[in-house]
């Protein structure tokens, strides 16, 4: 997504964990769009405390290019996750602090920002996951998508009379680092500079919800609420 909307002129502010992960996408950036600002800070999306002392430290960035953060898009997740009851709670609550806690954080983050300049654009990124219960190793992280969706939707009805729009994005499946670590193929995968690009052309609609492809997941949007919970294991297995 970051390499897209570099491709489009956007400067960007990056974060994660990983500072080398970040560095590596910055070269490759700027190696196709030397023209673009990219700046990158270290961030725990569980660490509260930093994420709106980062936040903040890249406001400061962009005011010196006498711009705004127009937009801000809560993208961290994870999916360590494990059935109940197997001894790894330990995984589910970490899946939970940073899908779930650490959106809190960043959304928080981001309104303060957005309040104070009277514009901007909070993407959620939940999943397609969030709209019933999951079993096995995605139930923690379908509730914390599912929580996401609630979060945003309601953040939304605040800003229904401000200039601030906010997005919920529910992408399917996507090629990336999670998705690879799972052992079969779900399916309908999209590769990953697909993916990117229709998250990118979502995200710019600005609309309220974006299912990501559209085909299949829209469709399965319509009749999830009424599947059967044998119907959701299979769909699961
Ligand atoms: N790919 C899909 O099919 C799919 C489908 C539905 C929803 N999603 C959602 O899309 C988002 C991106 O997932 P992805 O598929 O691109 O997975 P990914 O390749 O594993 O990327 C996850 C990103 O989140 C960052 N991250 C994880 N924990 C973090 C933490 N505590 N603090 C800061 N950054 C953290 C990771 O960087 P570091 O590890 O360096 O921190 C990485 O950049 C997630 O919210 C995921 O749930 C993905």
């Amino acid at each position: 997504m970051a390499l897209e909307f570099a491709k489009q002129g956007c400067n960007l502010a990056l974060s994660a964990r990983r500072i080398e992960k970040l560095q590596s996408l910055q070269d490759e950036i700027l190696a196709i769009r030397p023209e673009v600002q990219i700046f990158i800070r270290t961030l725990d999306v569980t660490d509260h405390e930093e994420v709106f002392a980062v936040f903040r430290a890249f406001q400061k960035d962009f005011n010196h290019l006498g711009q705004e953060v127009d937009r801000v898009i809560v993208n961290a997740g994870m999916g360590k996750g494990a059935p109940f009851g197997k001894g790894y709670a330990k995984q589910n609550i970490q899946t939970a602090q940073t899908n779930f806690c650490g959106a809190i954080s960043q959304m928080e983050a981001a309104m303060e920002i957005f309040r104070e300049q009277n514009n901007g654009h909070l993407v959620a990124i939940s999943s397609m996951s969030a709209f019933r219960g999951y079993p096995w190793a995605m139930t923690v992280y379908a509730a914390t998508k599912a929580g996401l969706k609630s979060l945003a939707e309601g953040v939304r009805i605040d800003m229904l009379t401000k200039p601030i729009k906010v997005s919920t994005i529910f992408p399917g499946y996507i090629e990336s680092e999670m998705t690879m670590a799972i052992e079969k193929r779900p399916p309908f995968m999209i590769s990953l500079e697909k993916g990117s690009k229709l998250l990118v052309k979502a995200i710019n609609r600005e609309k309220a919800n974006a299912y990501v492809p559209f085909w299949p997941w829209y469709f399965y949007r319509i009749i999830m609420p009424f599947m059967s919970l044998r119907m959701l294991r299979k769909l699961a297995s």
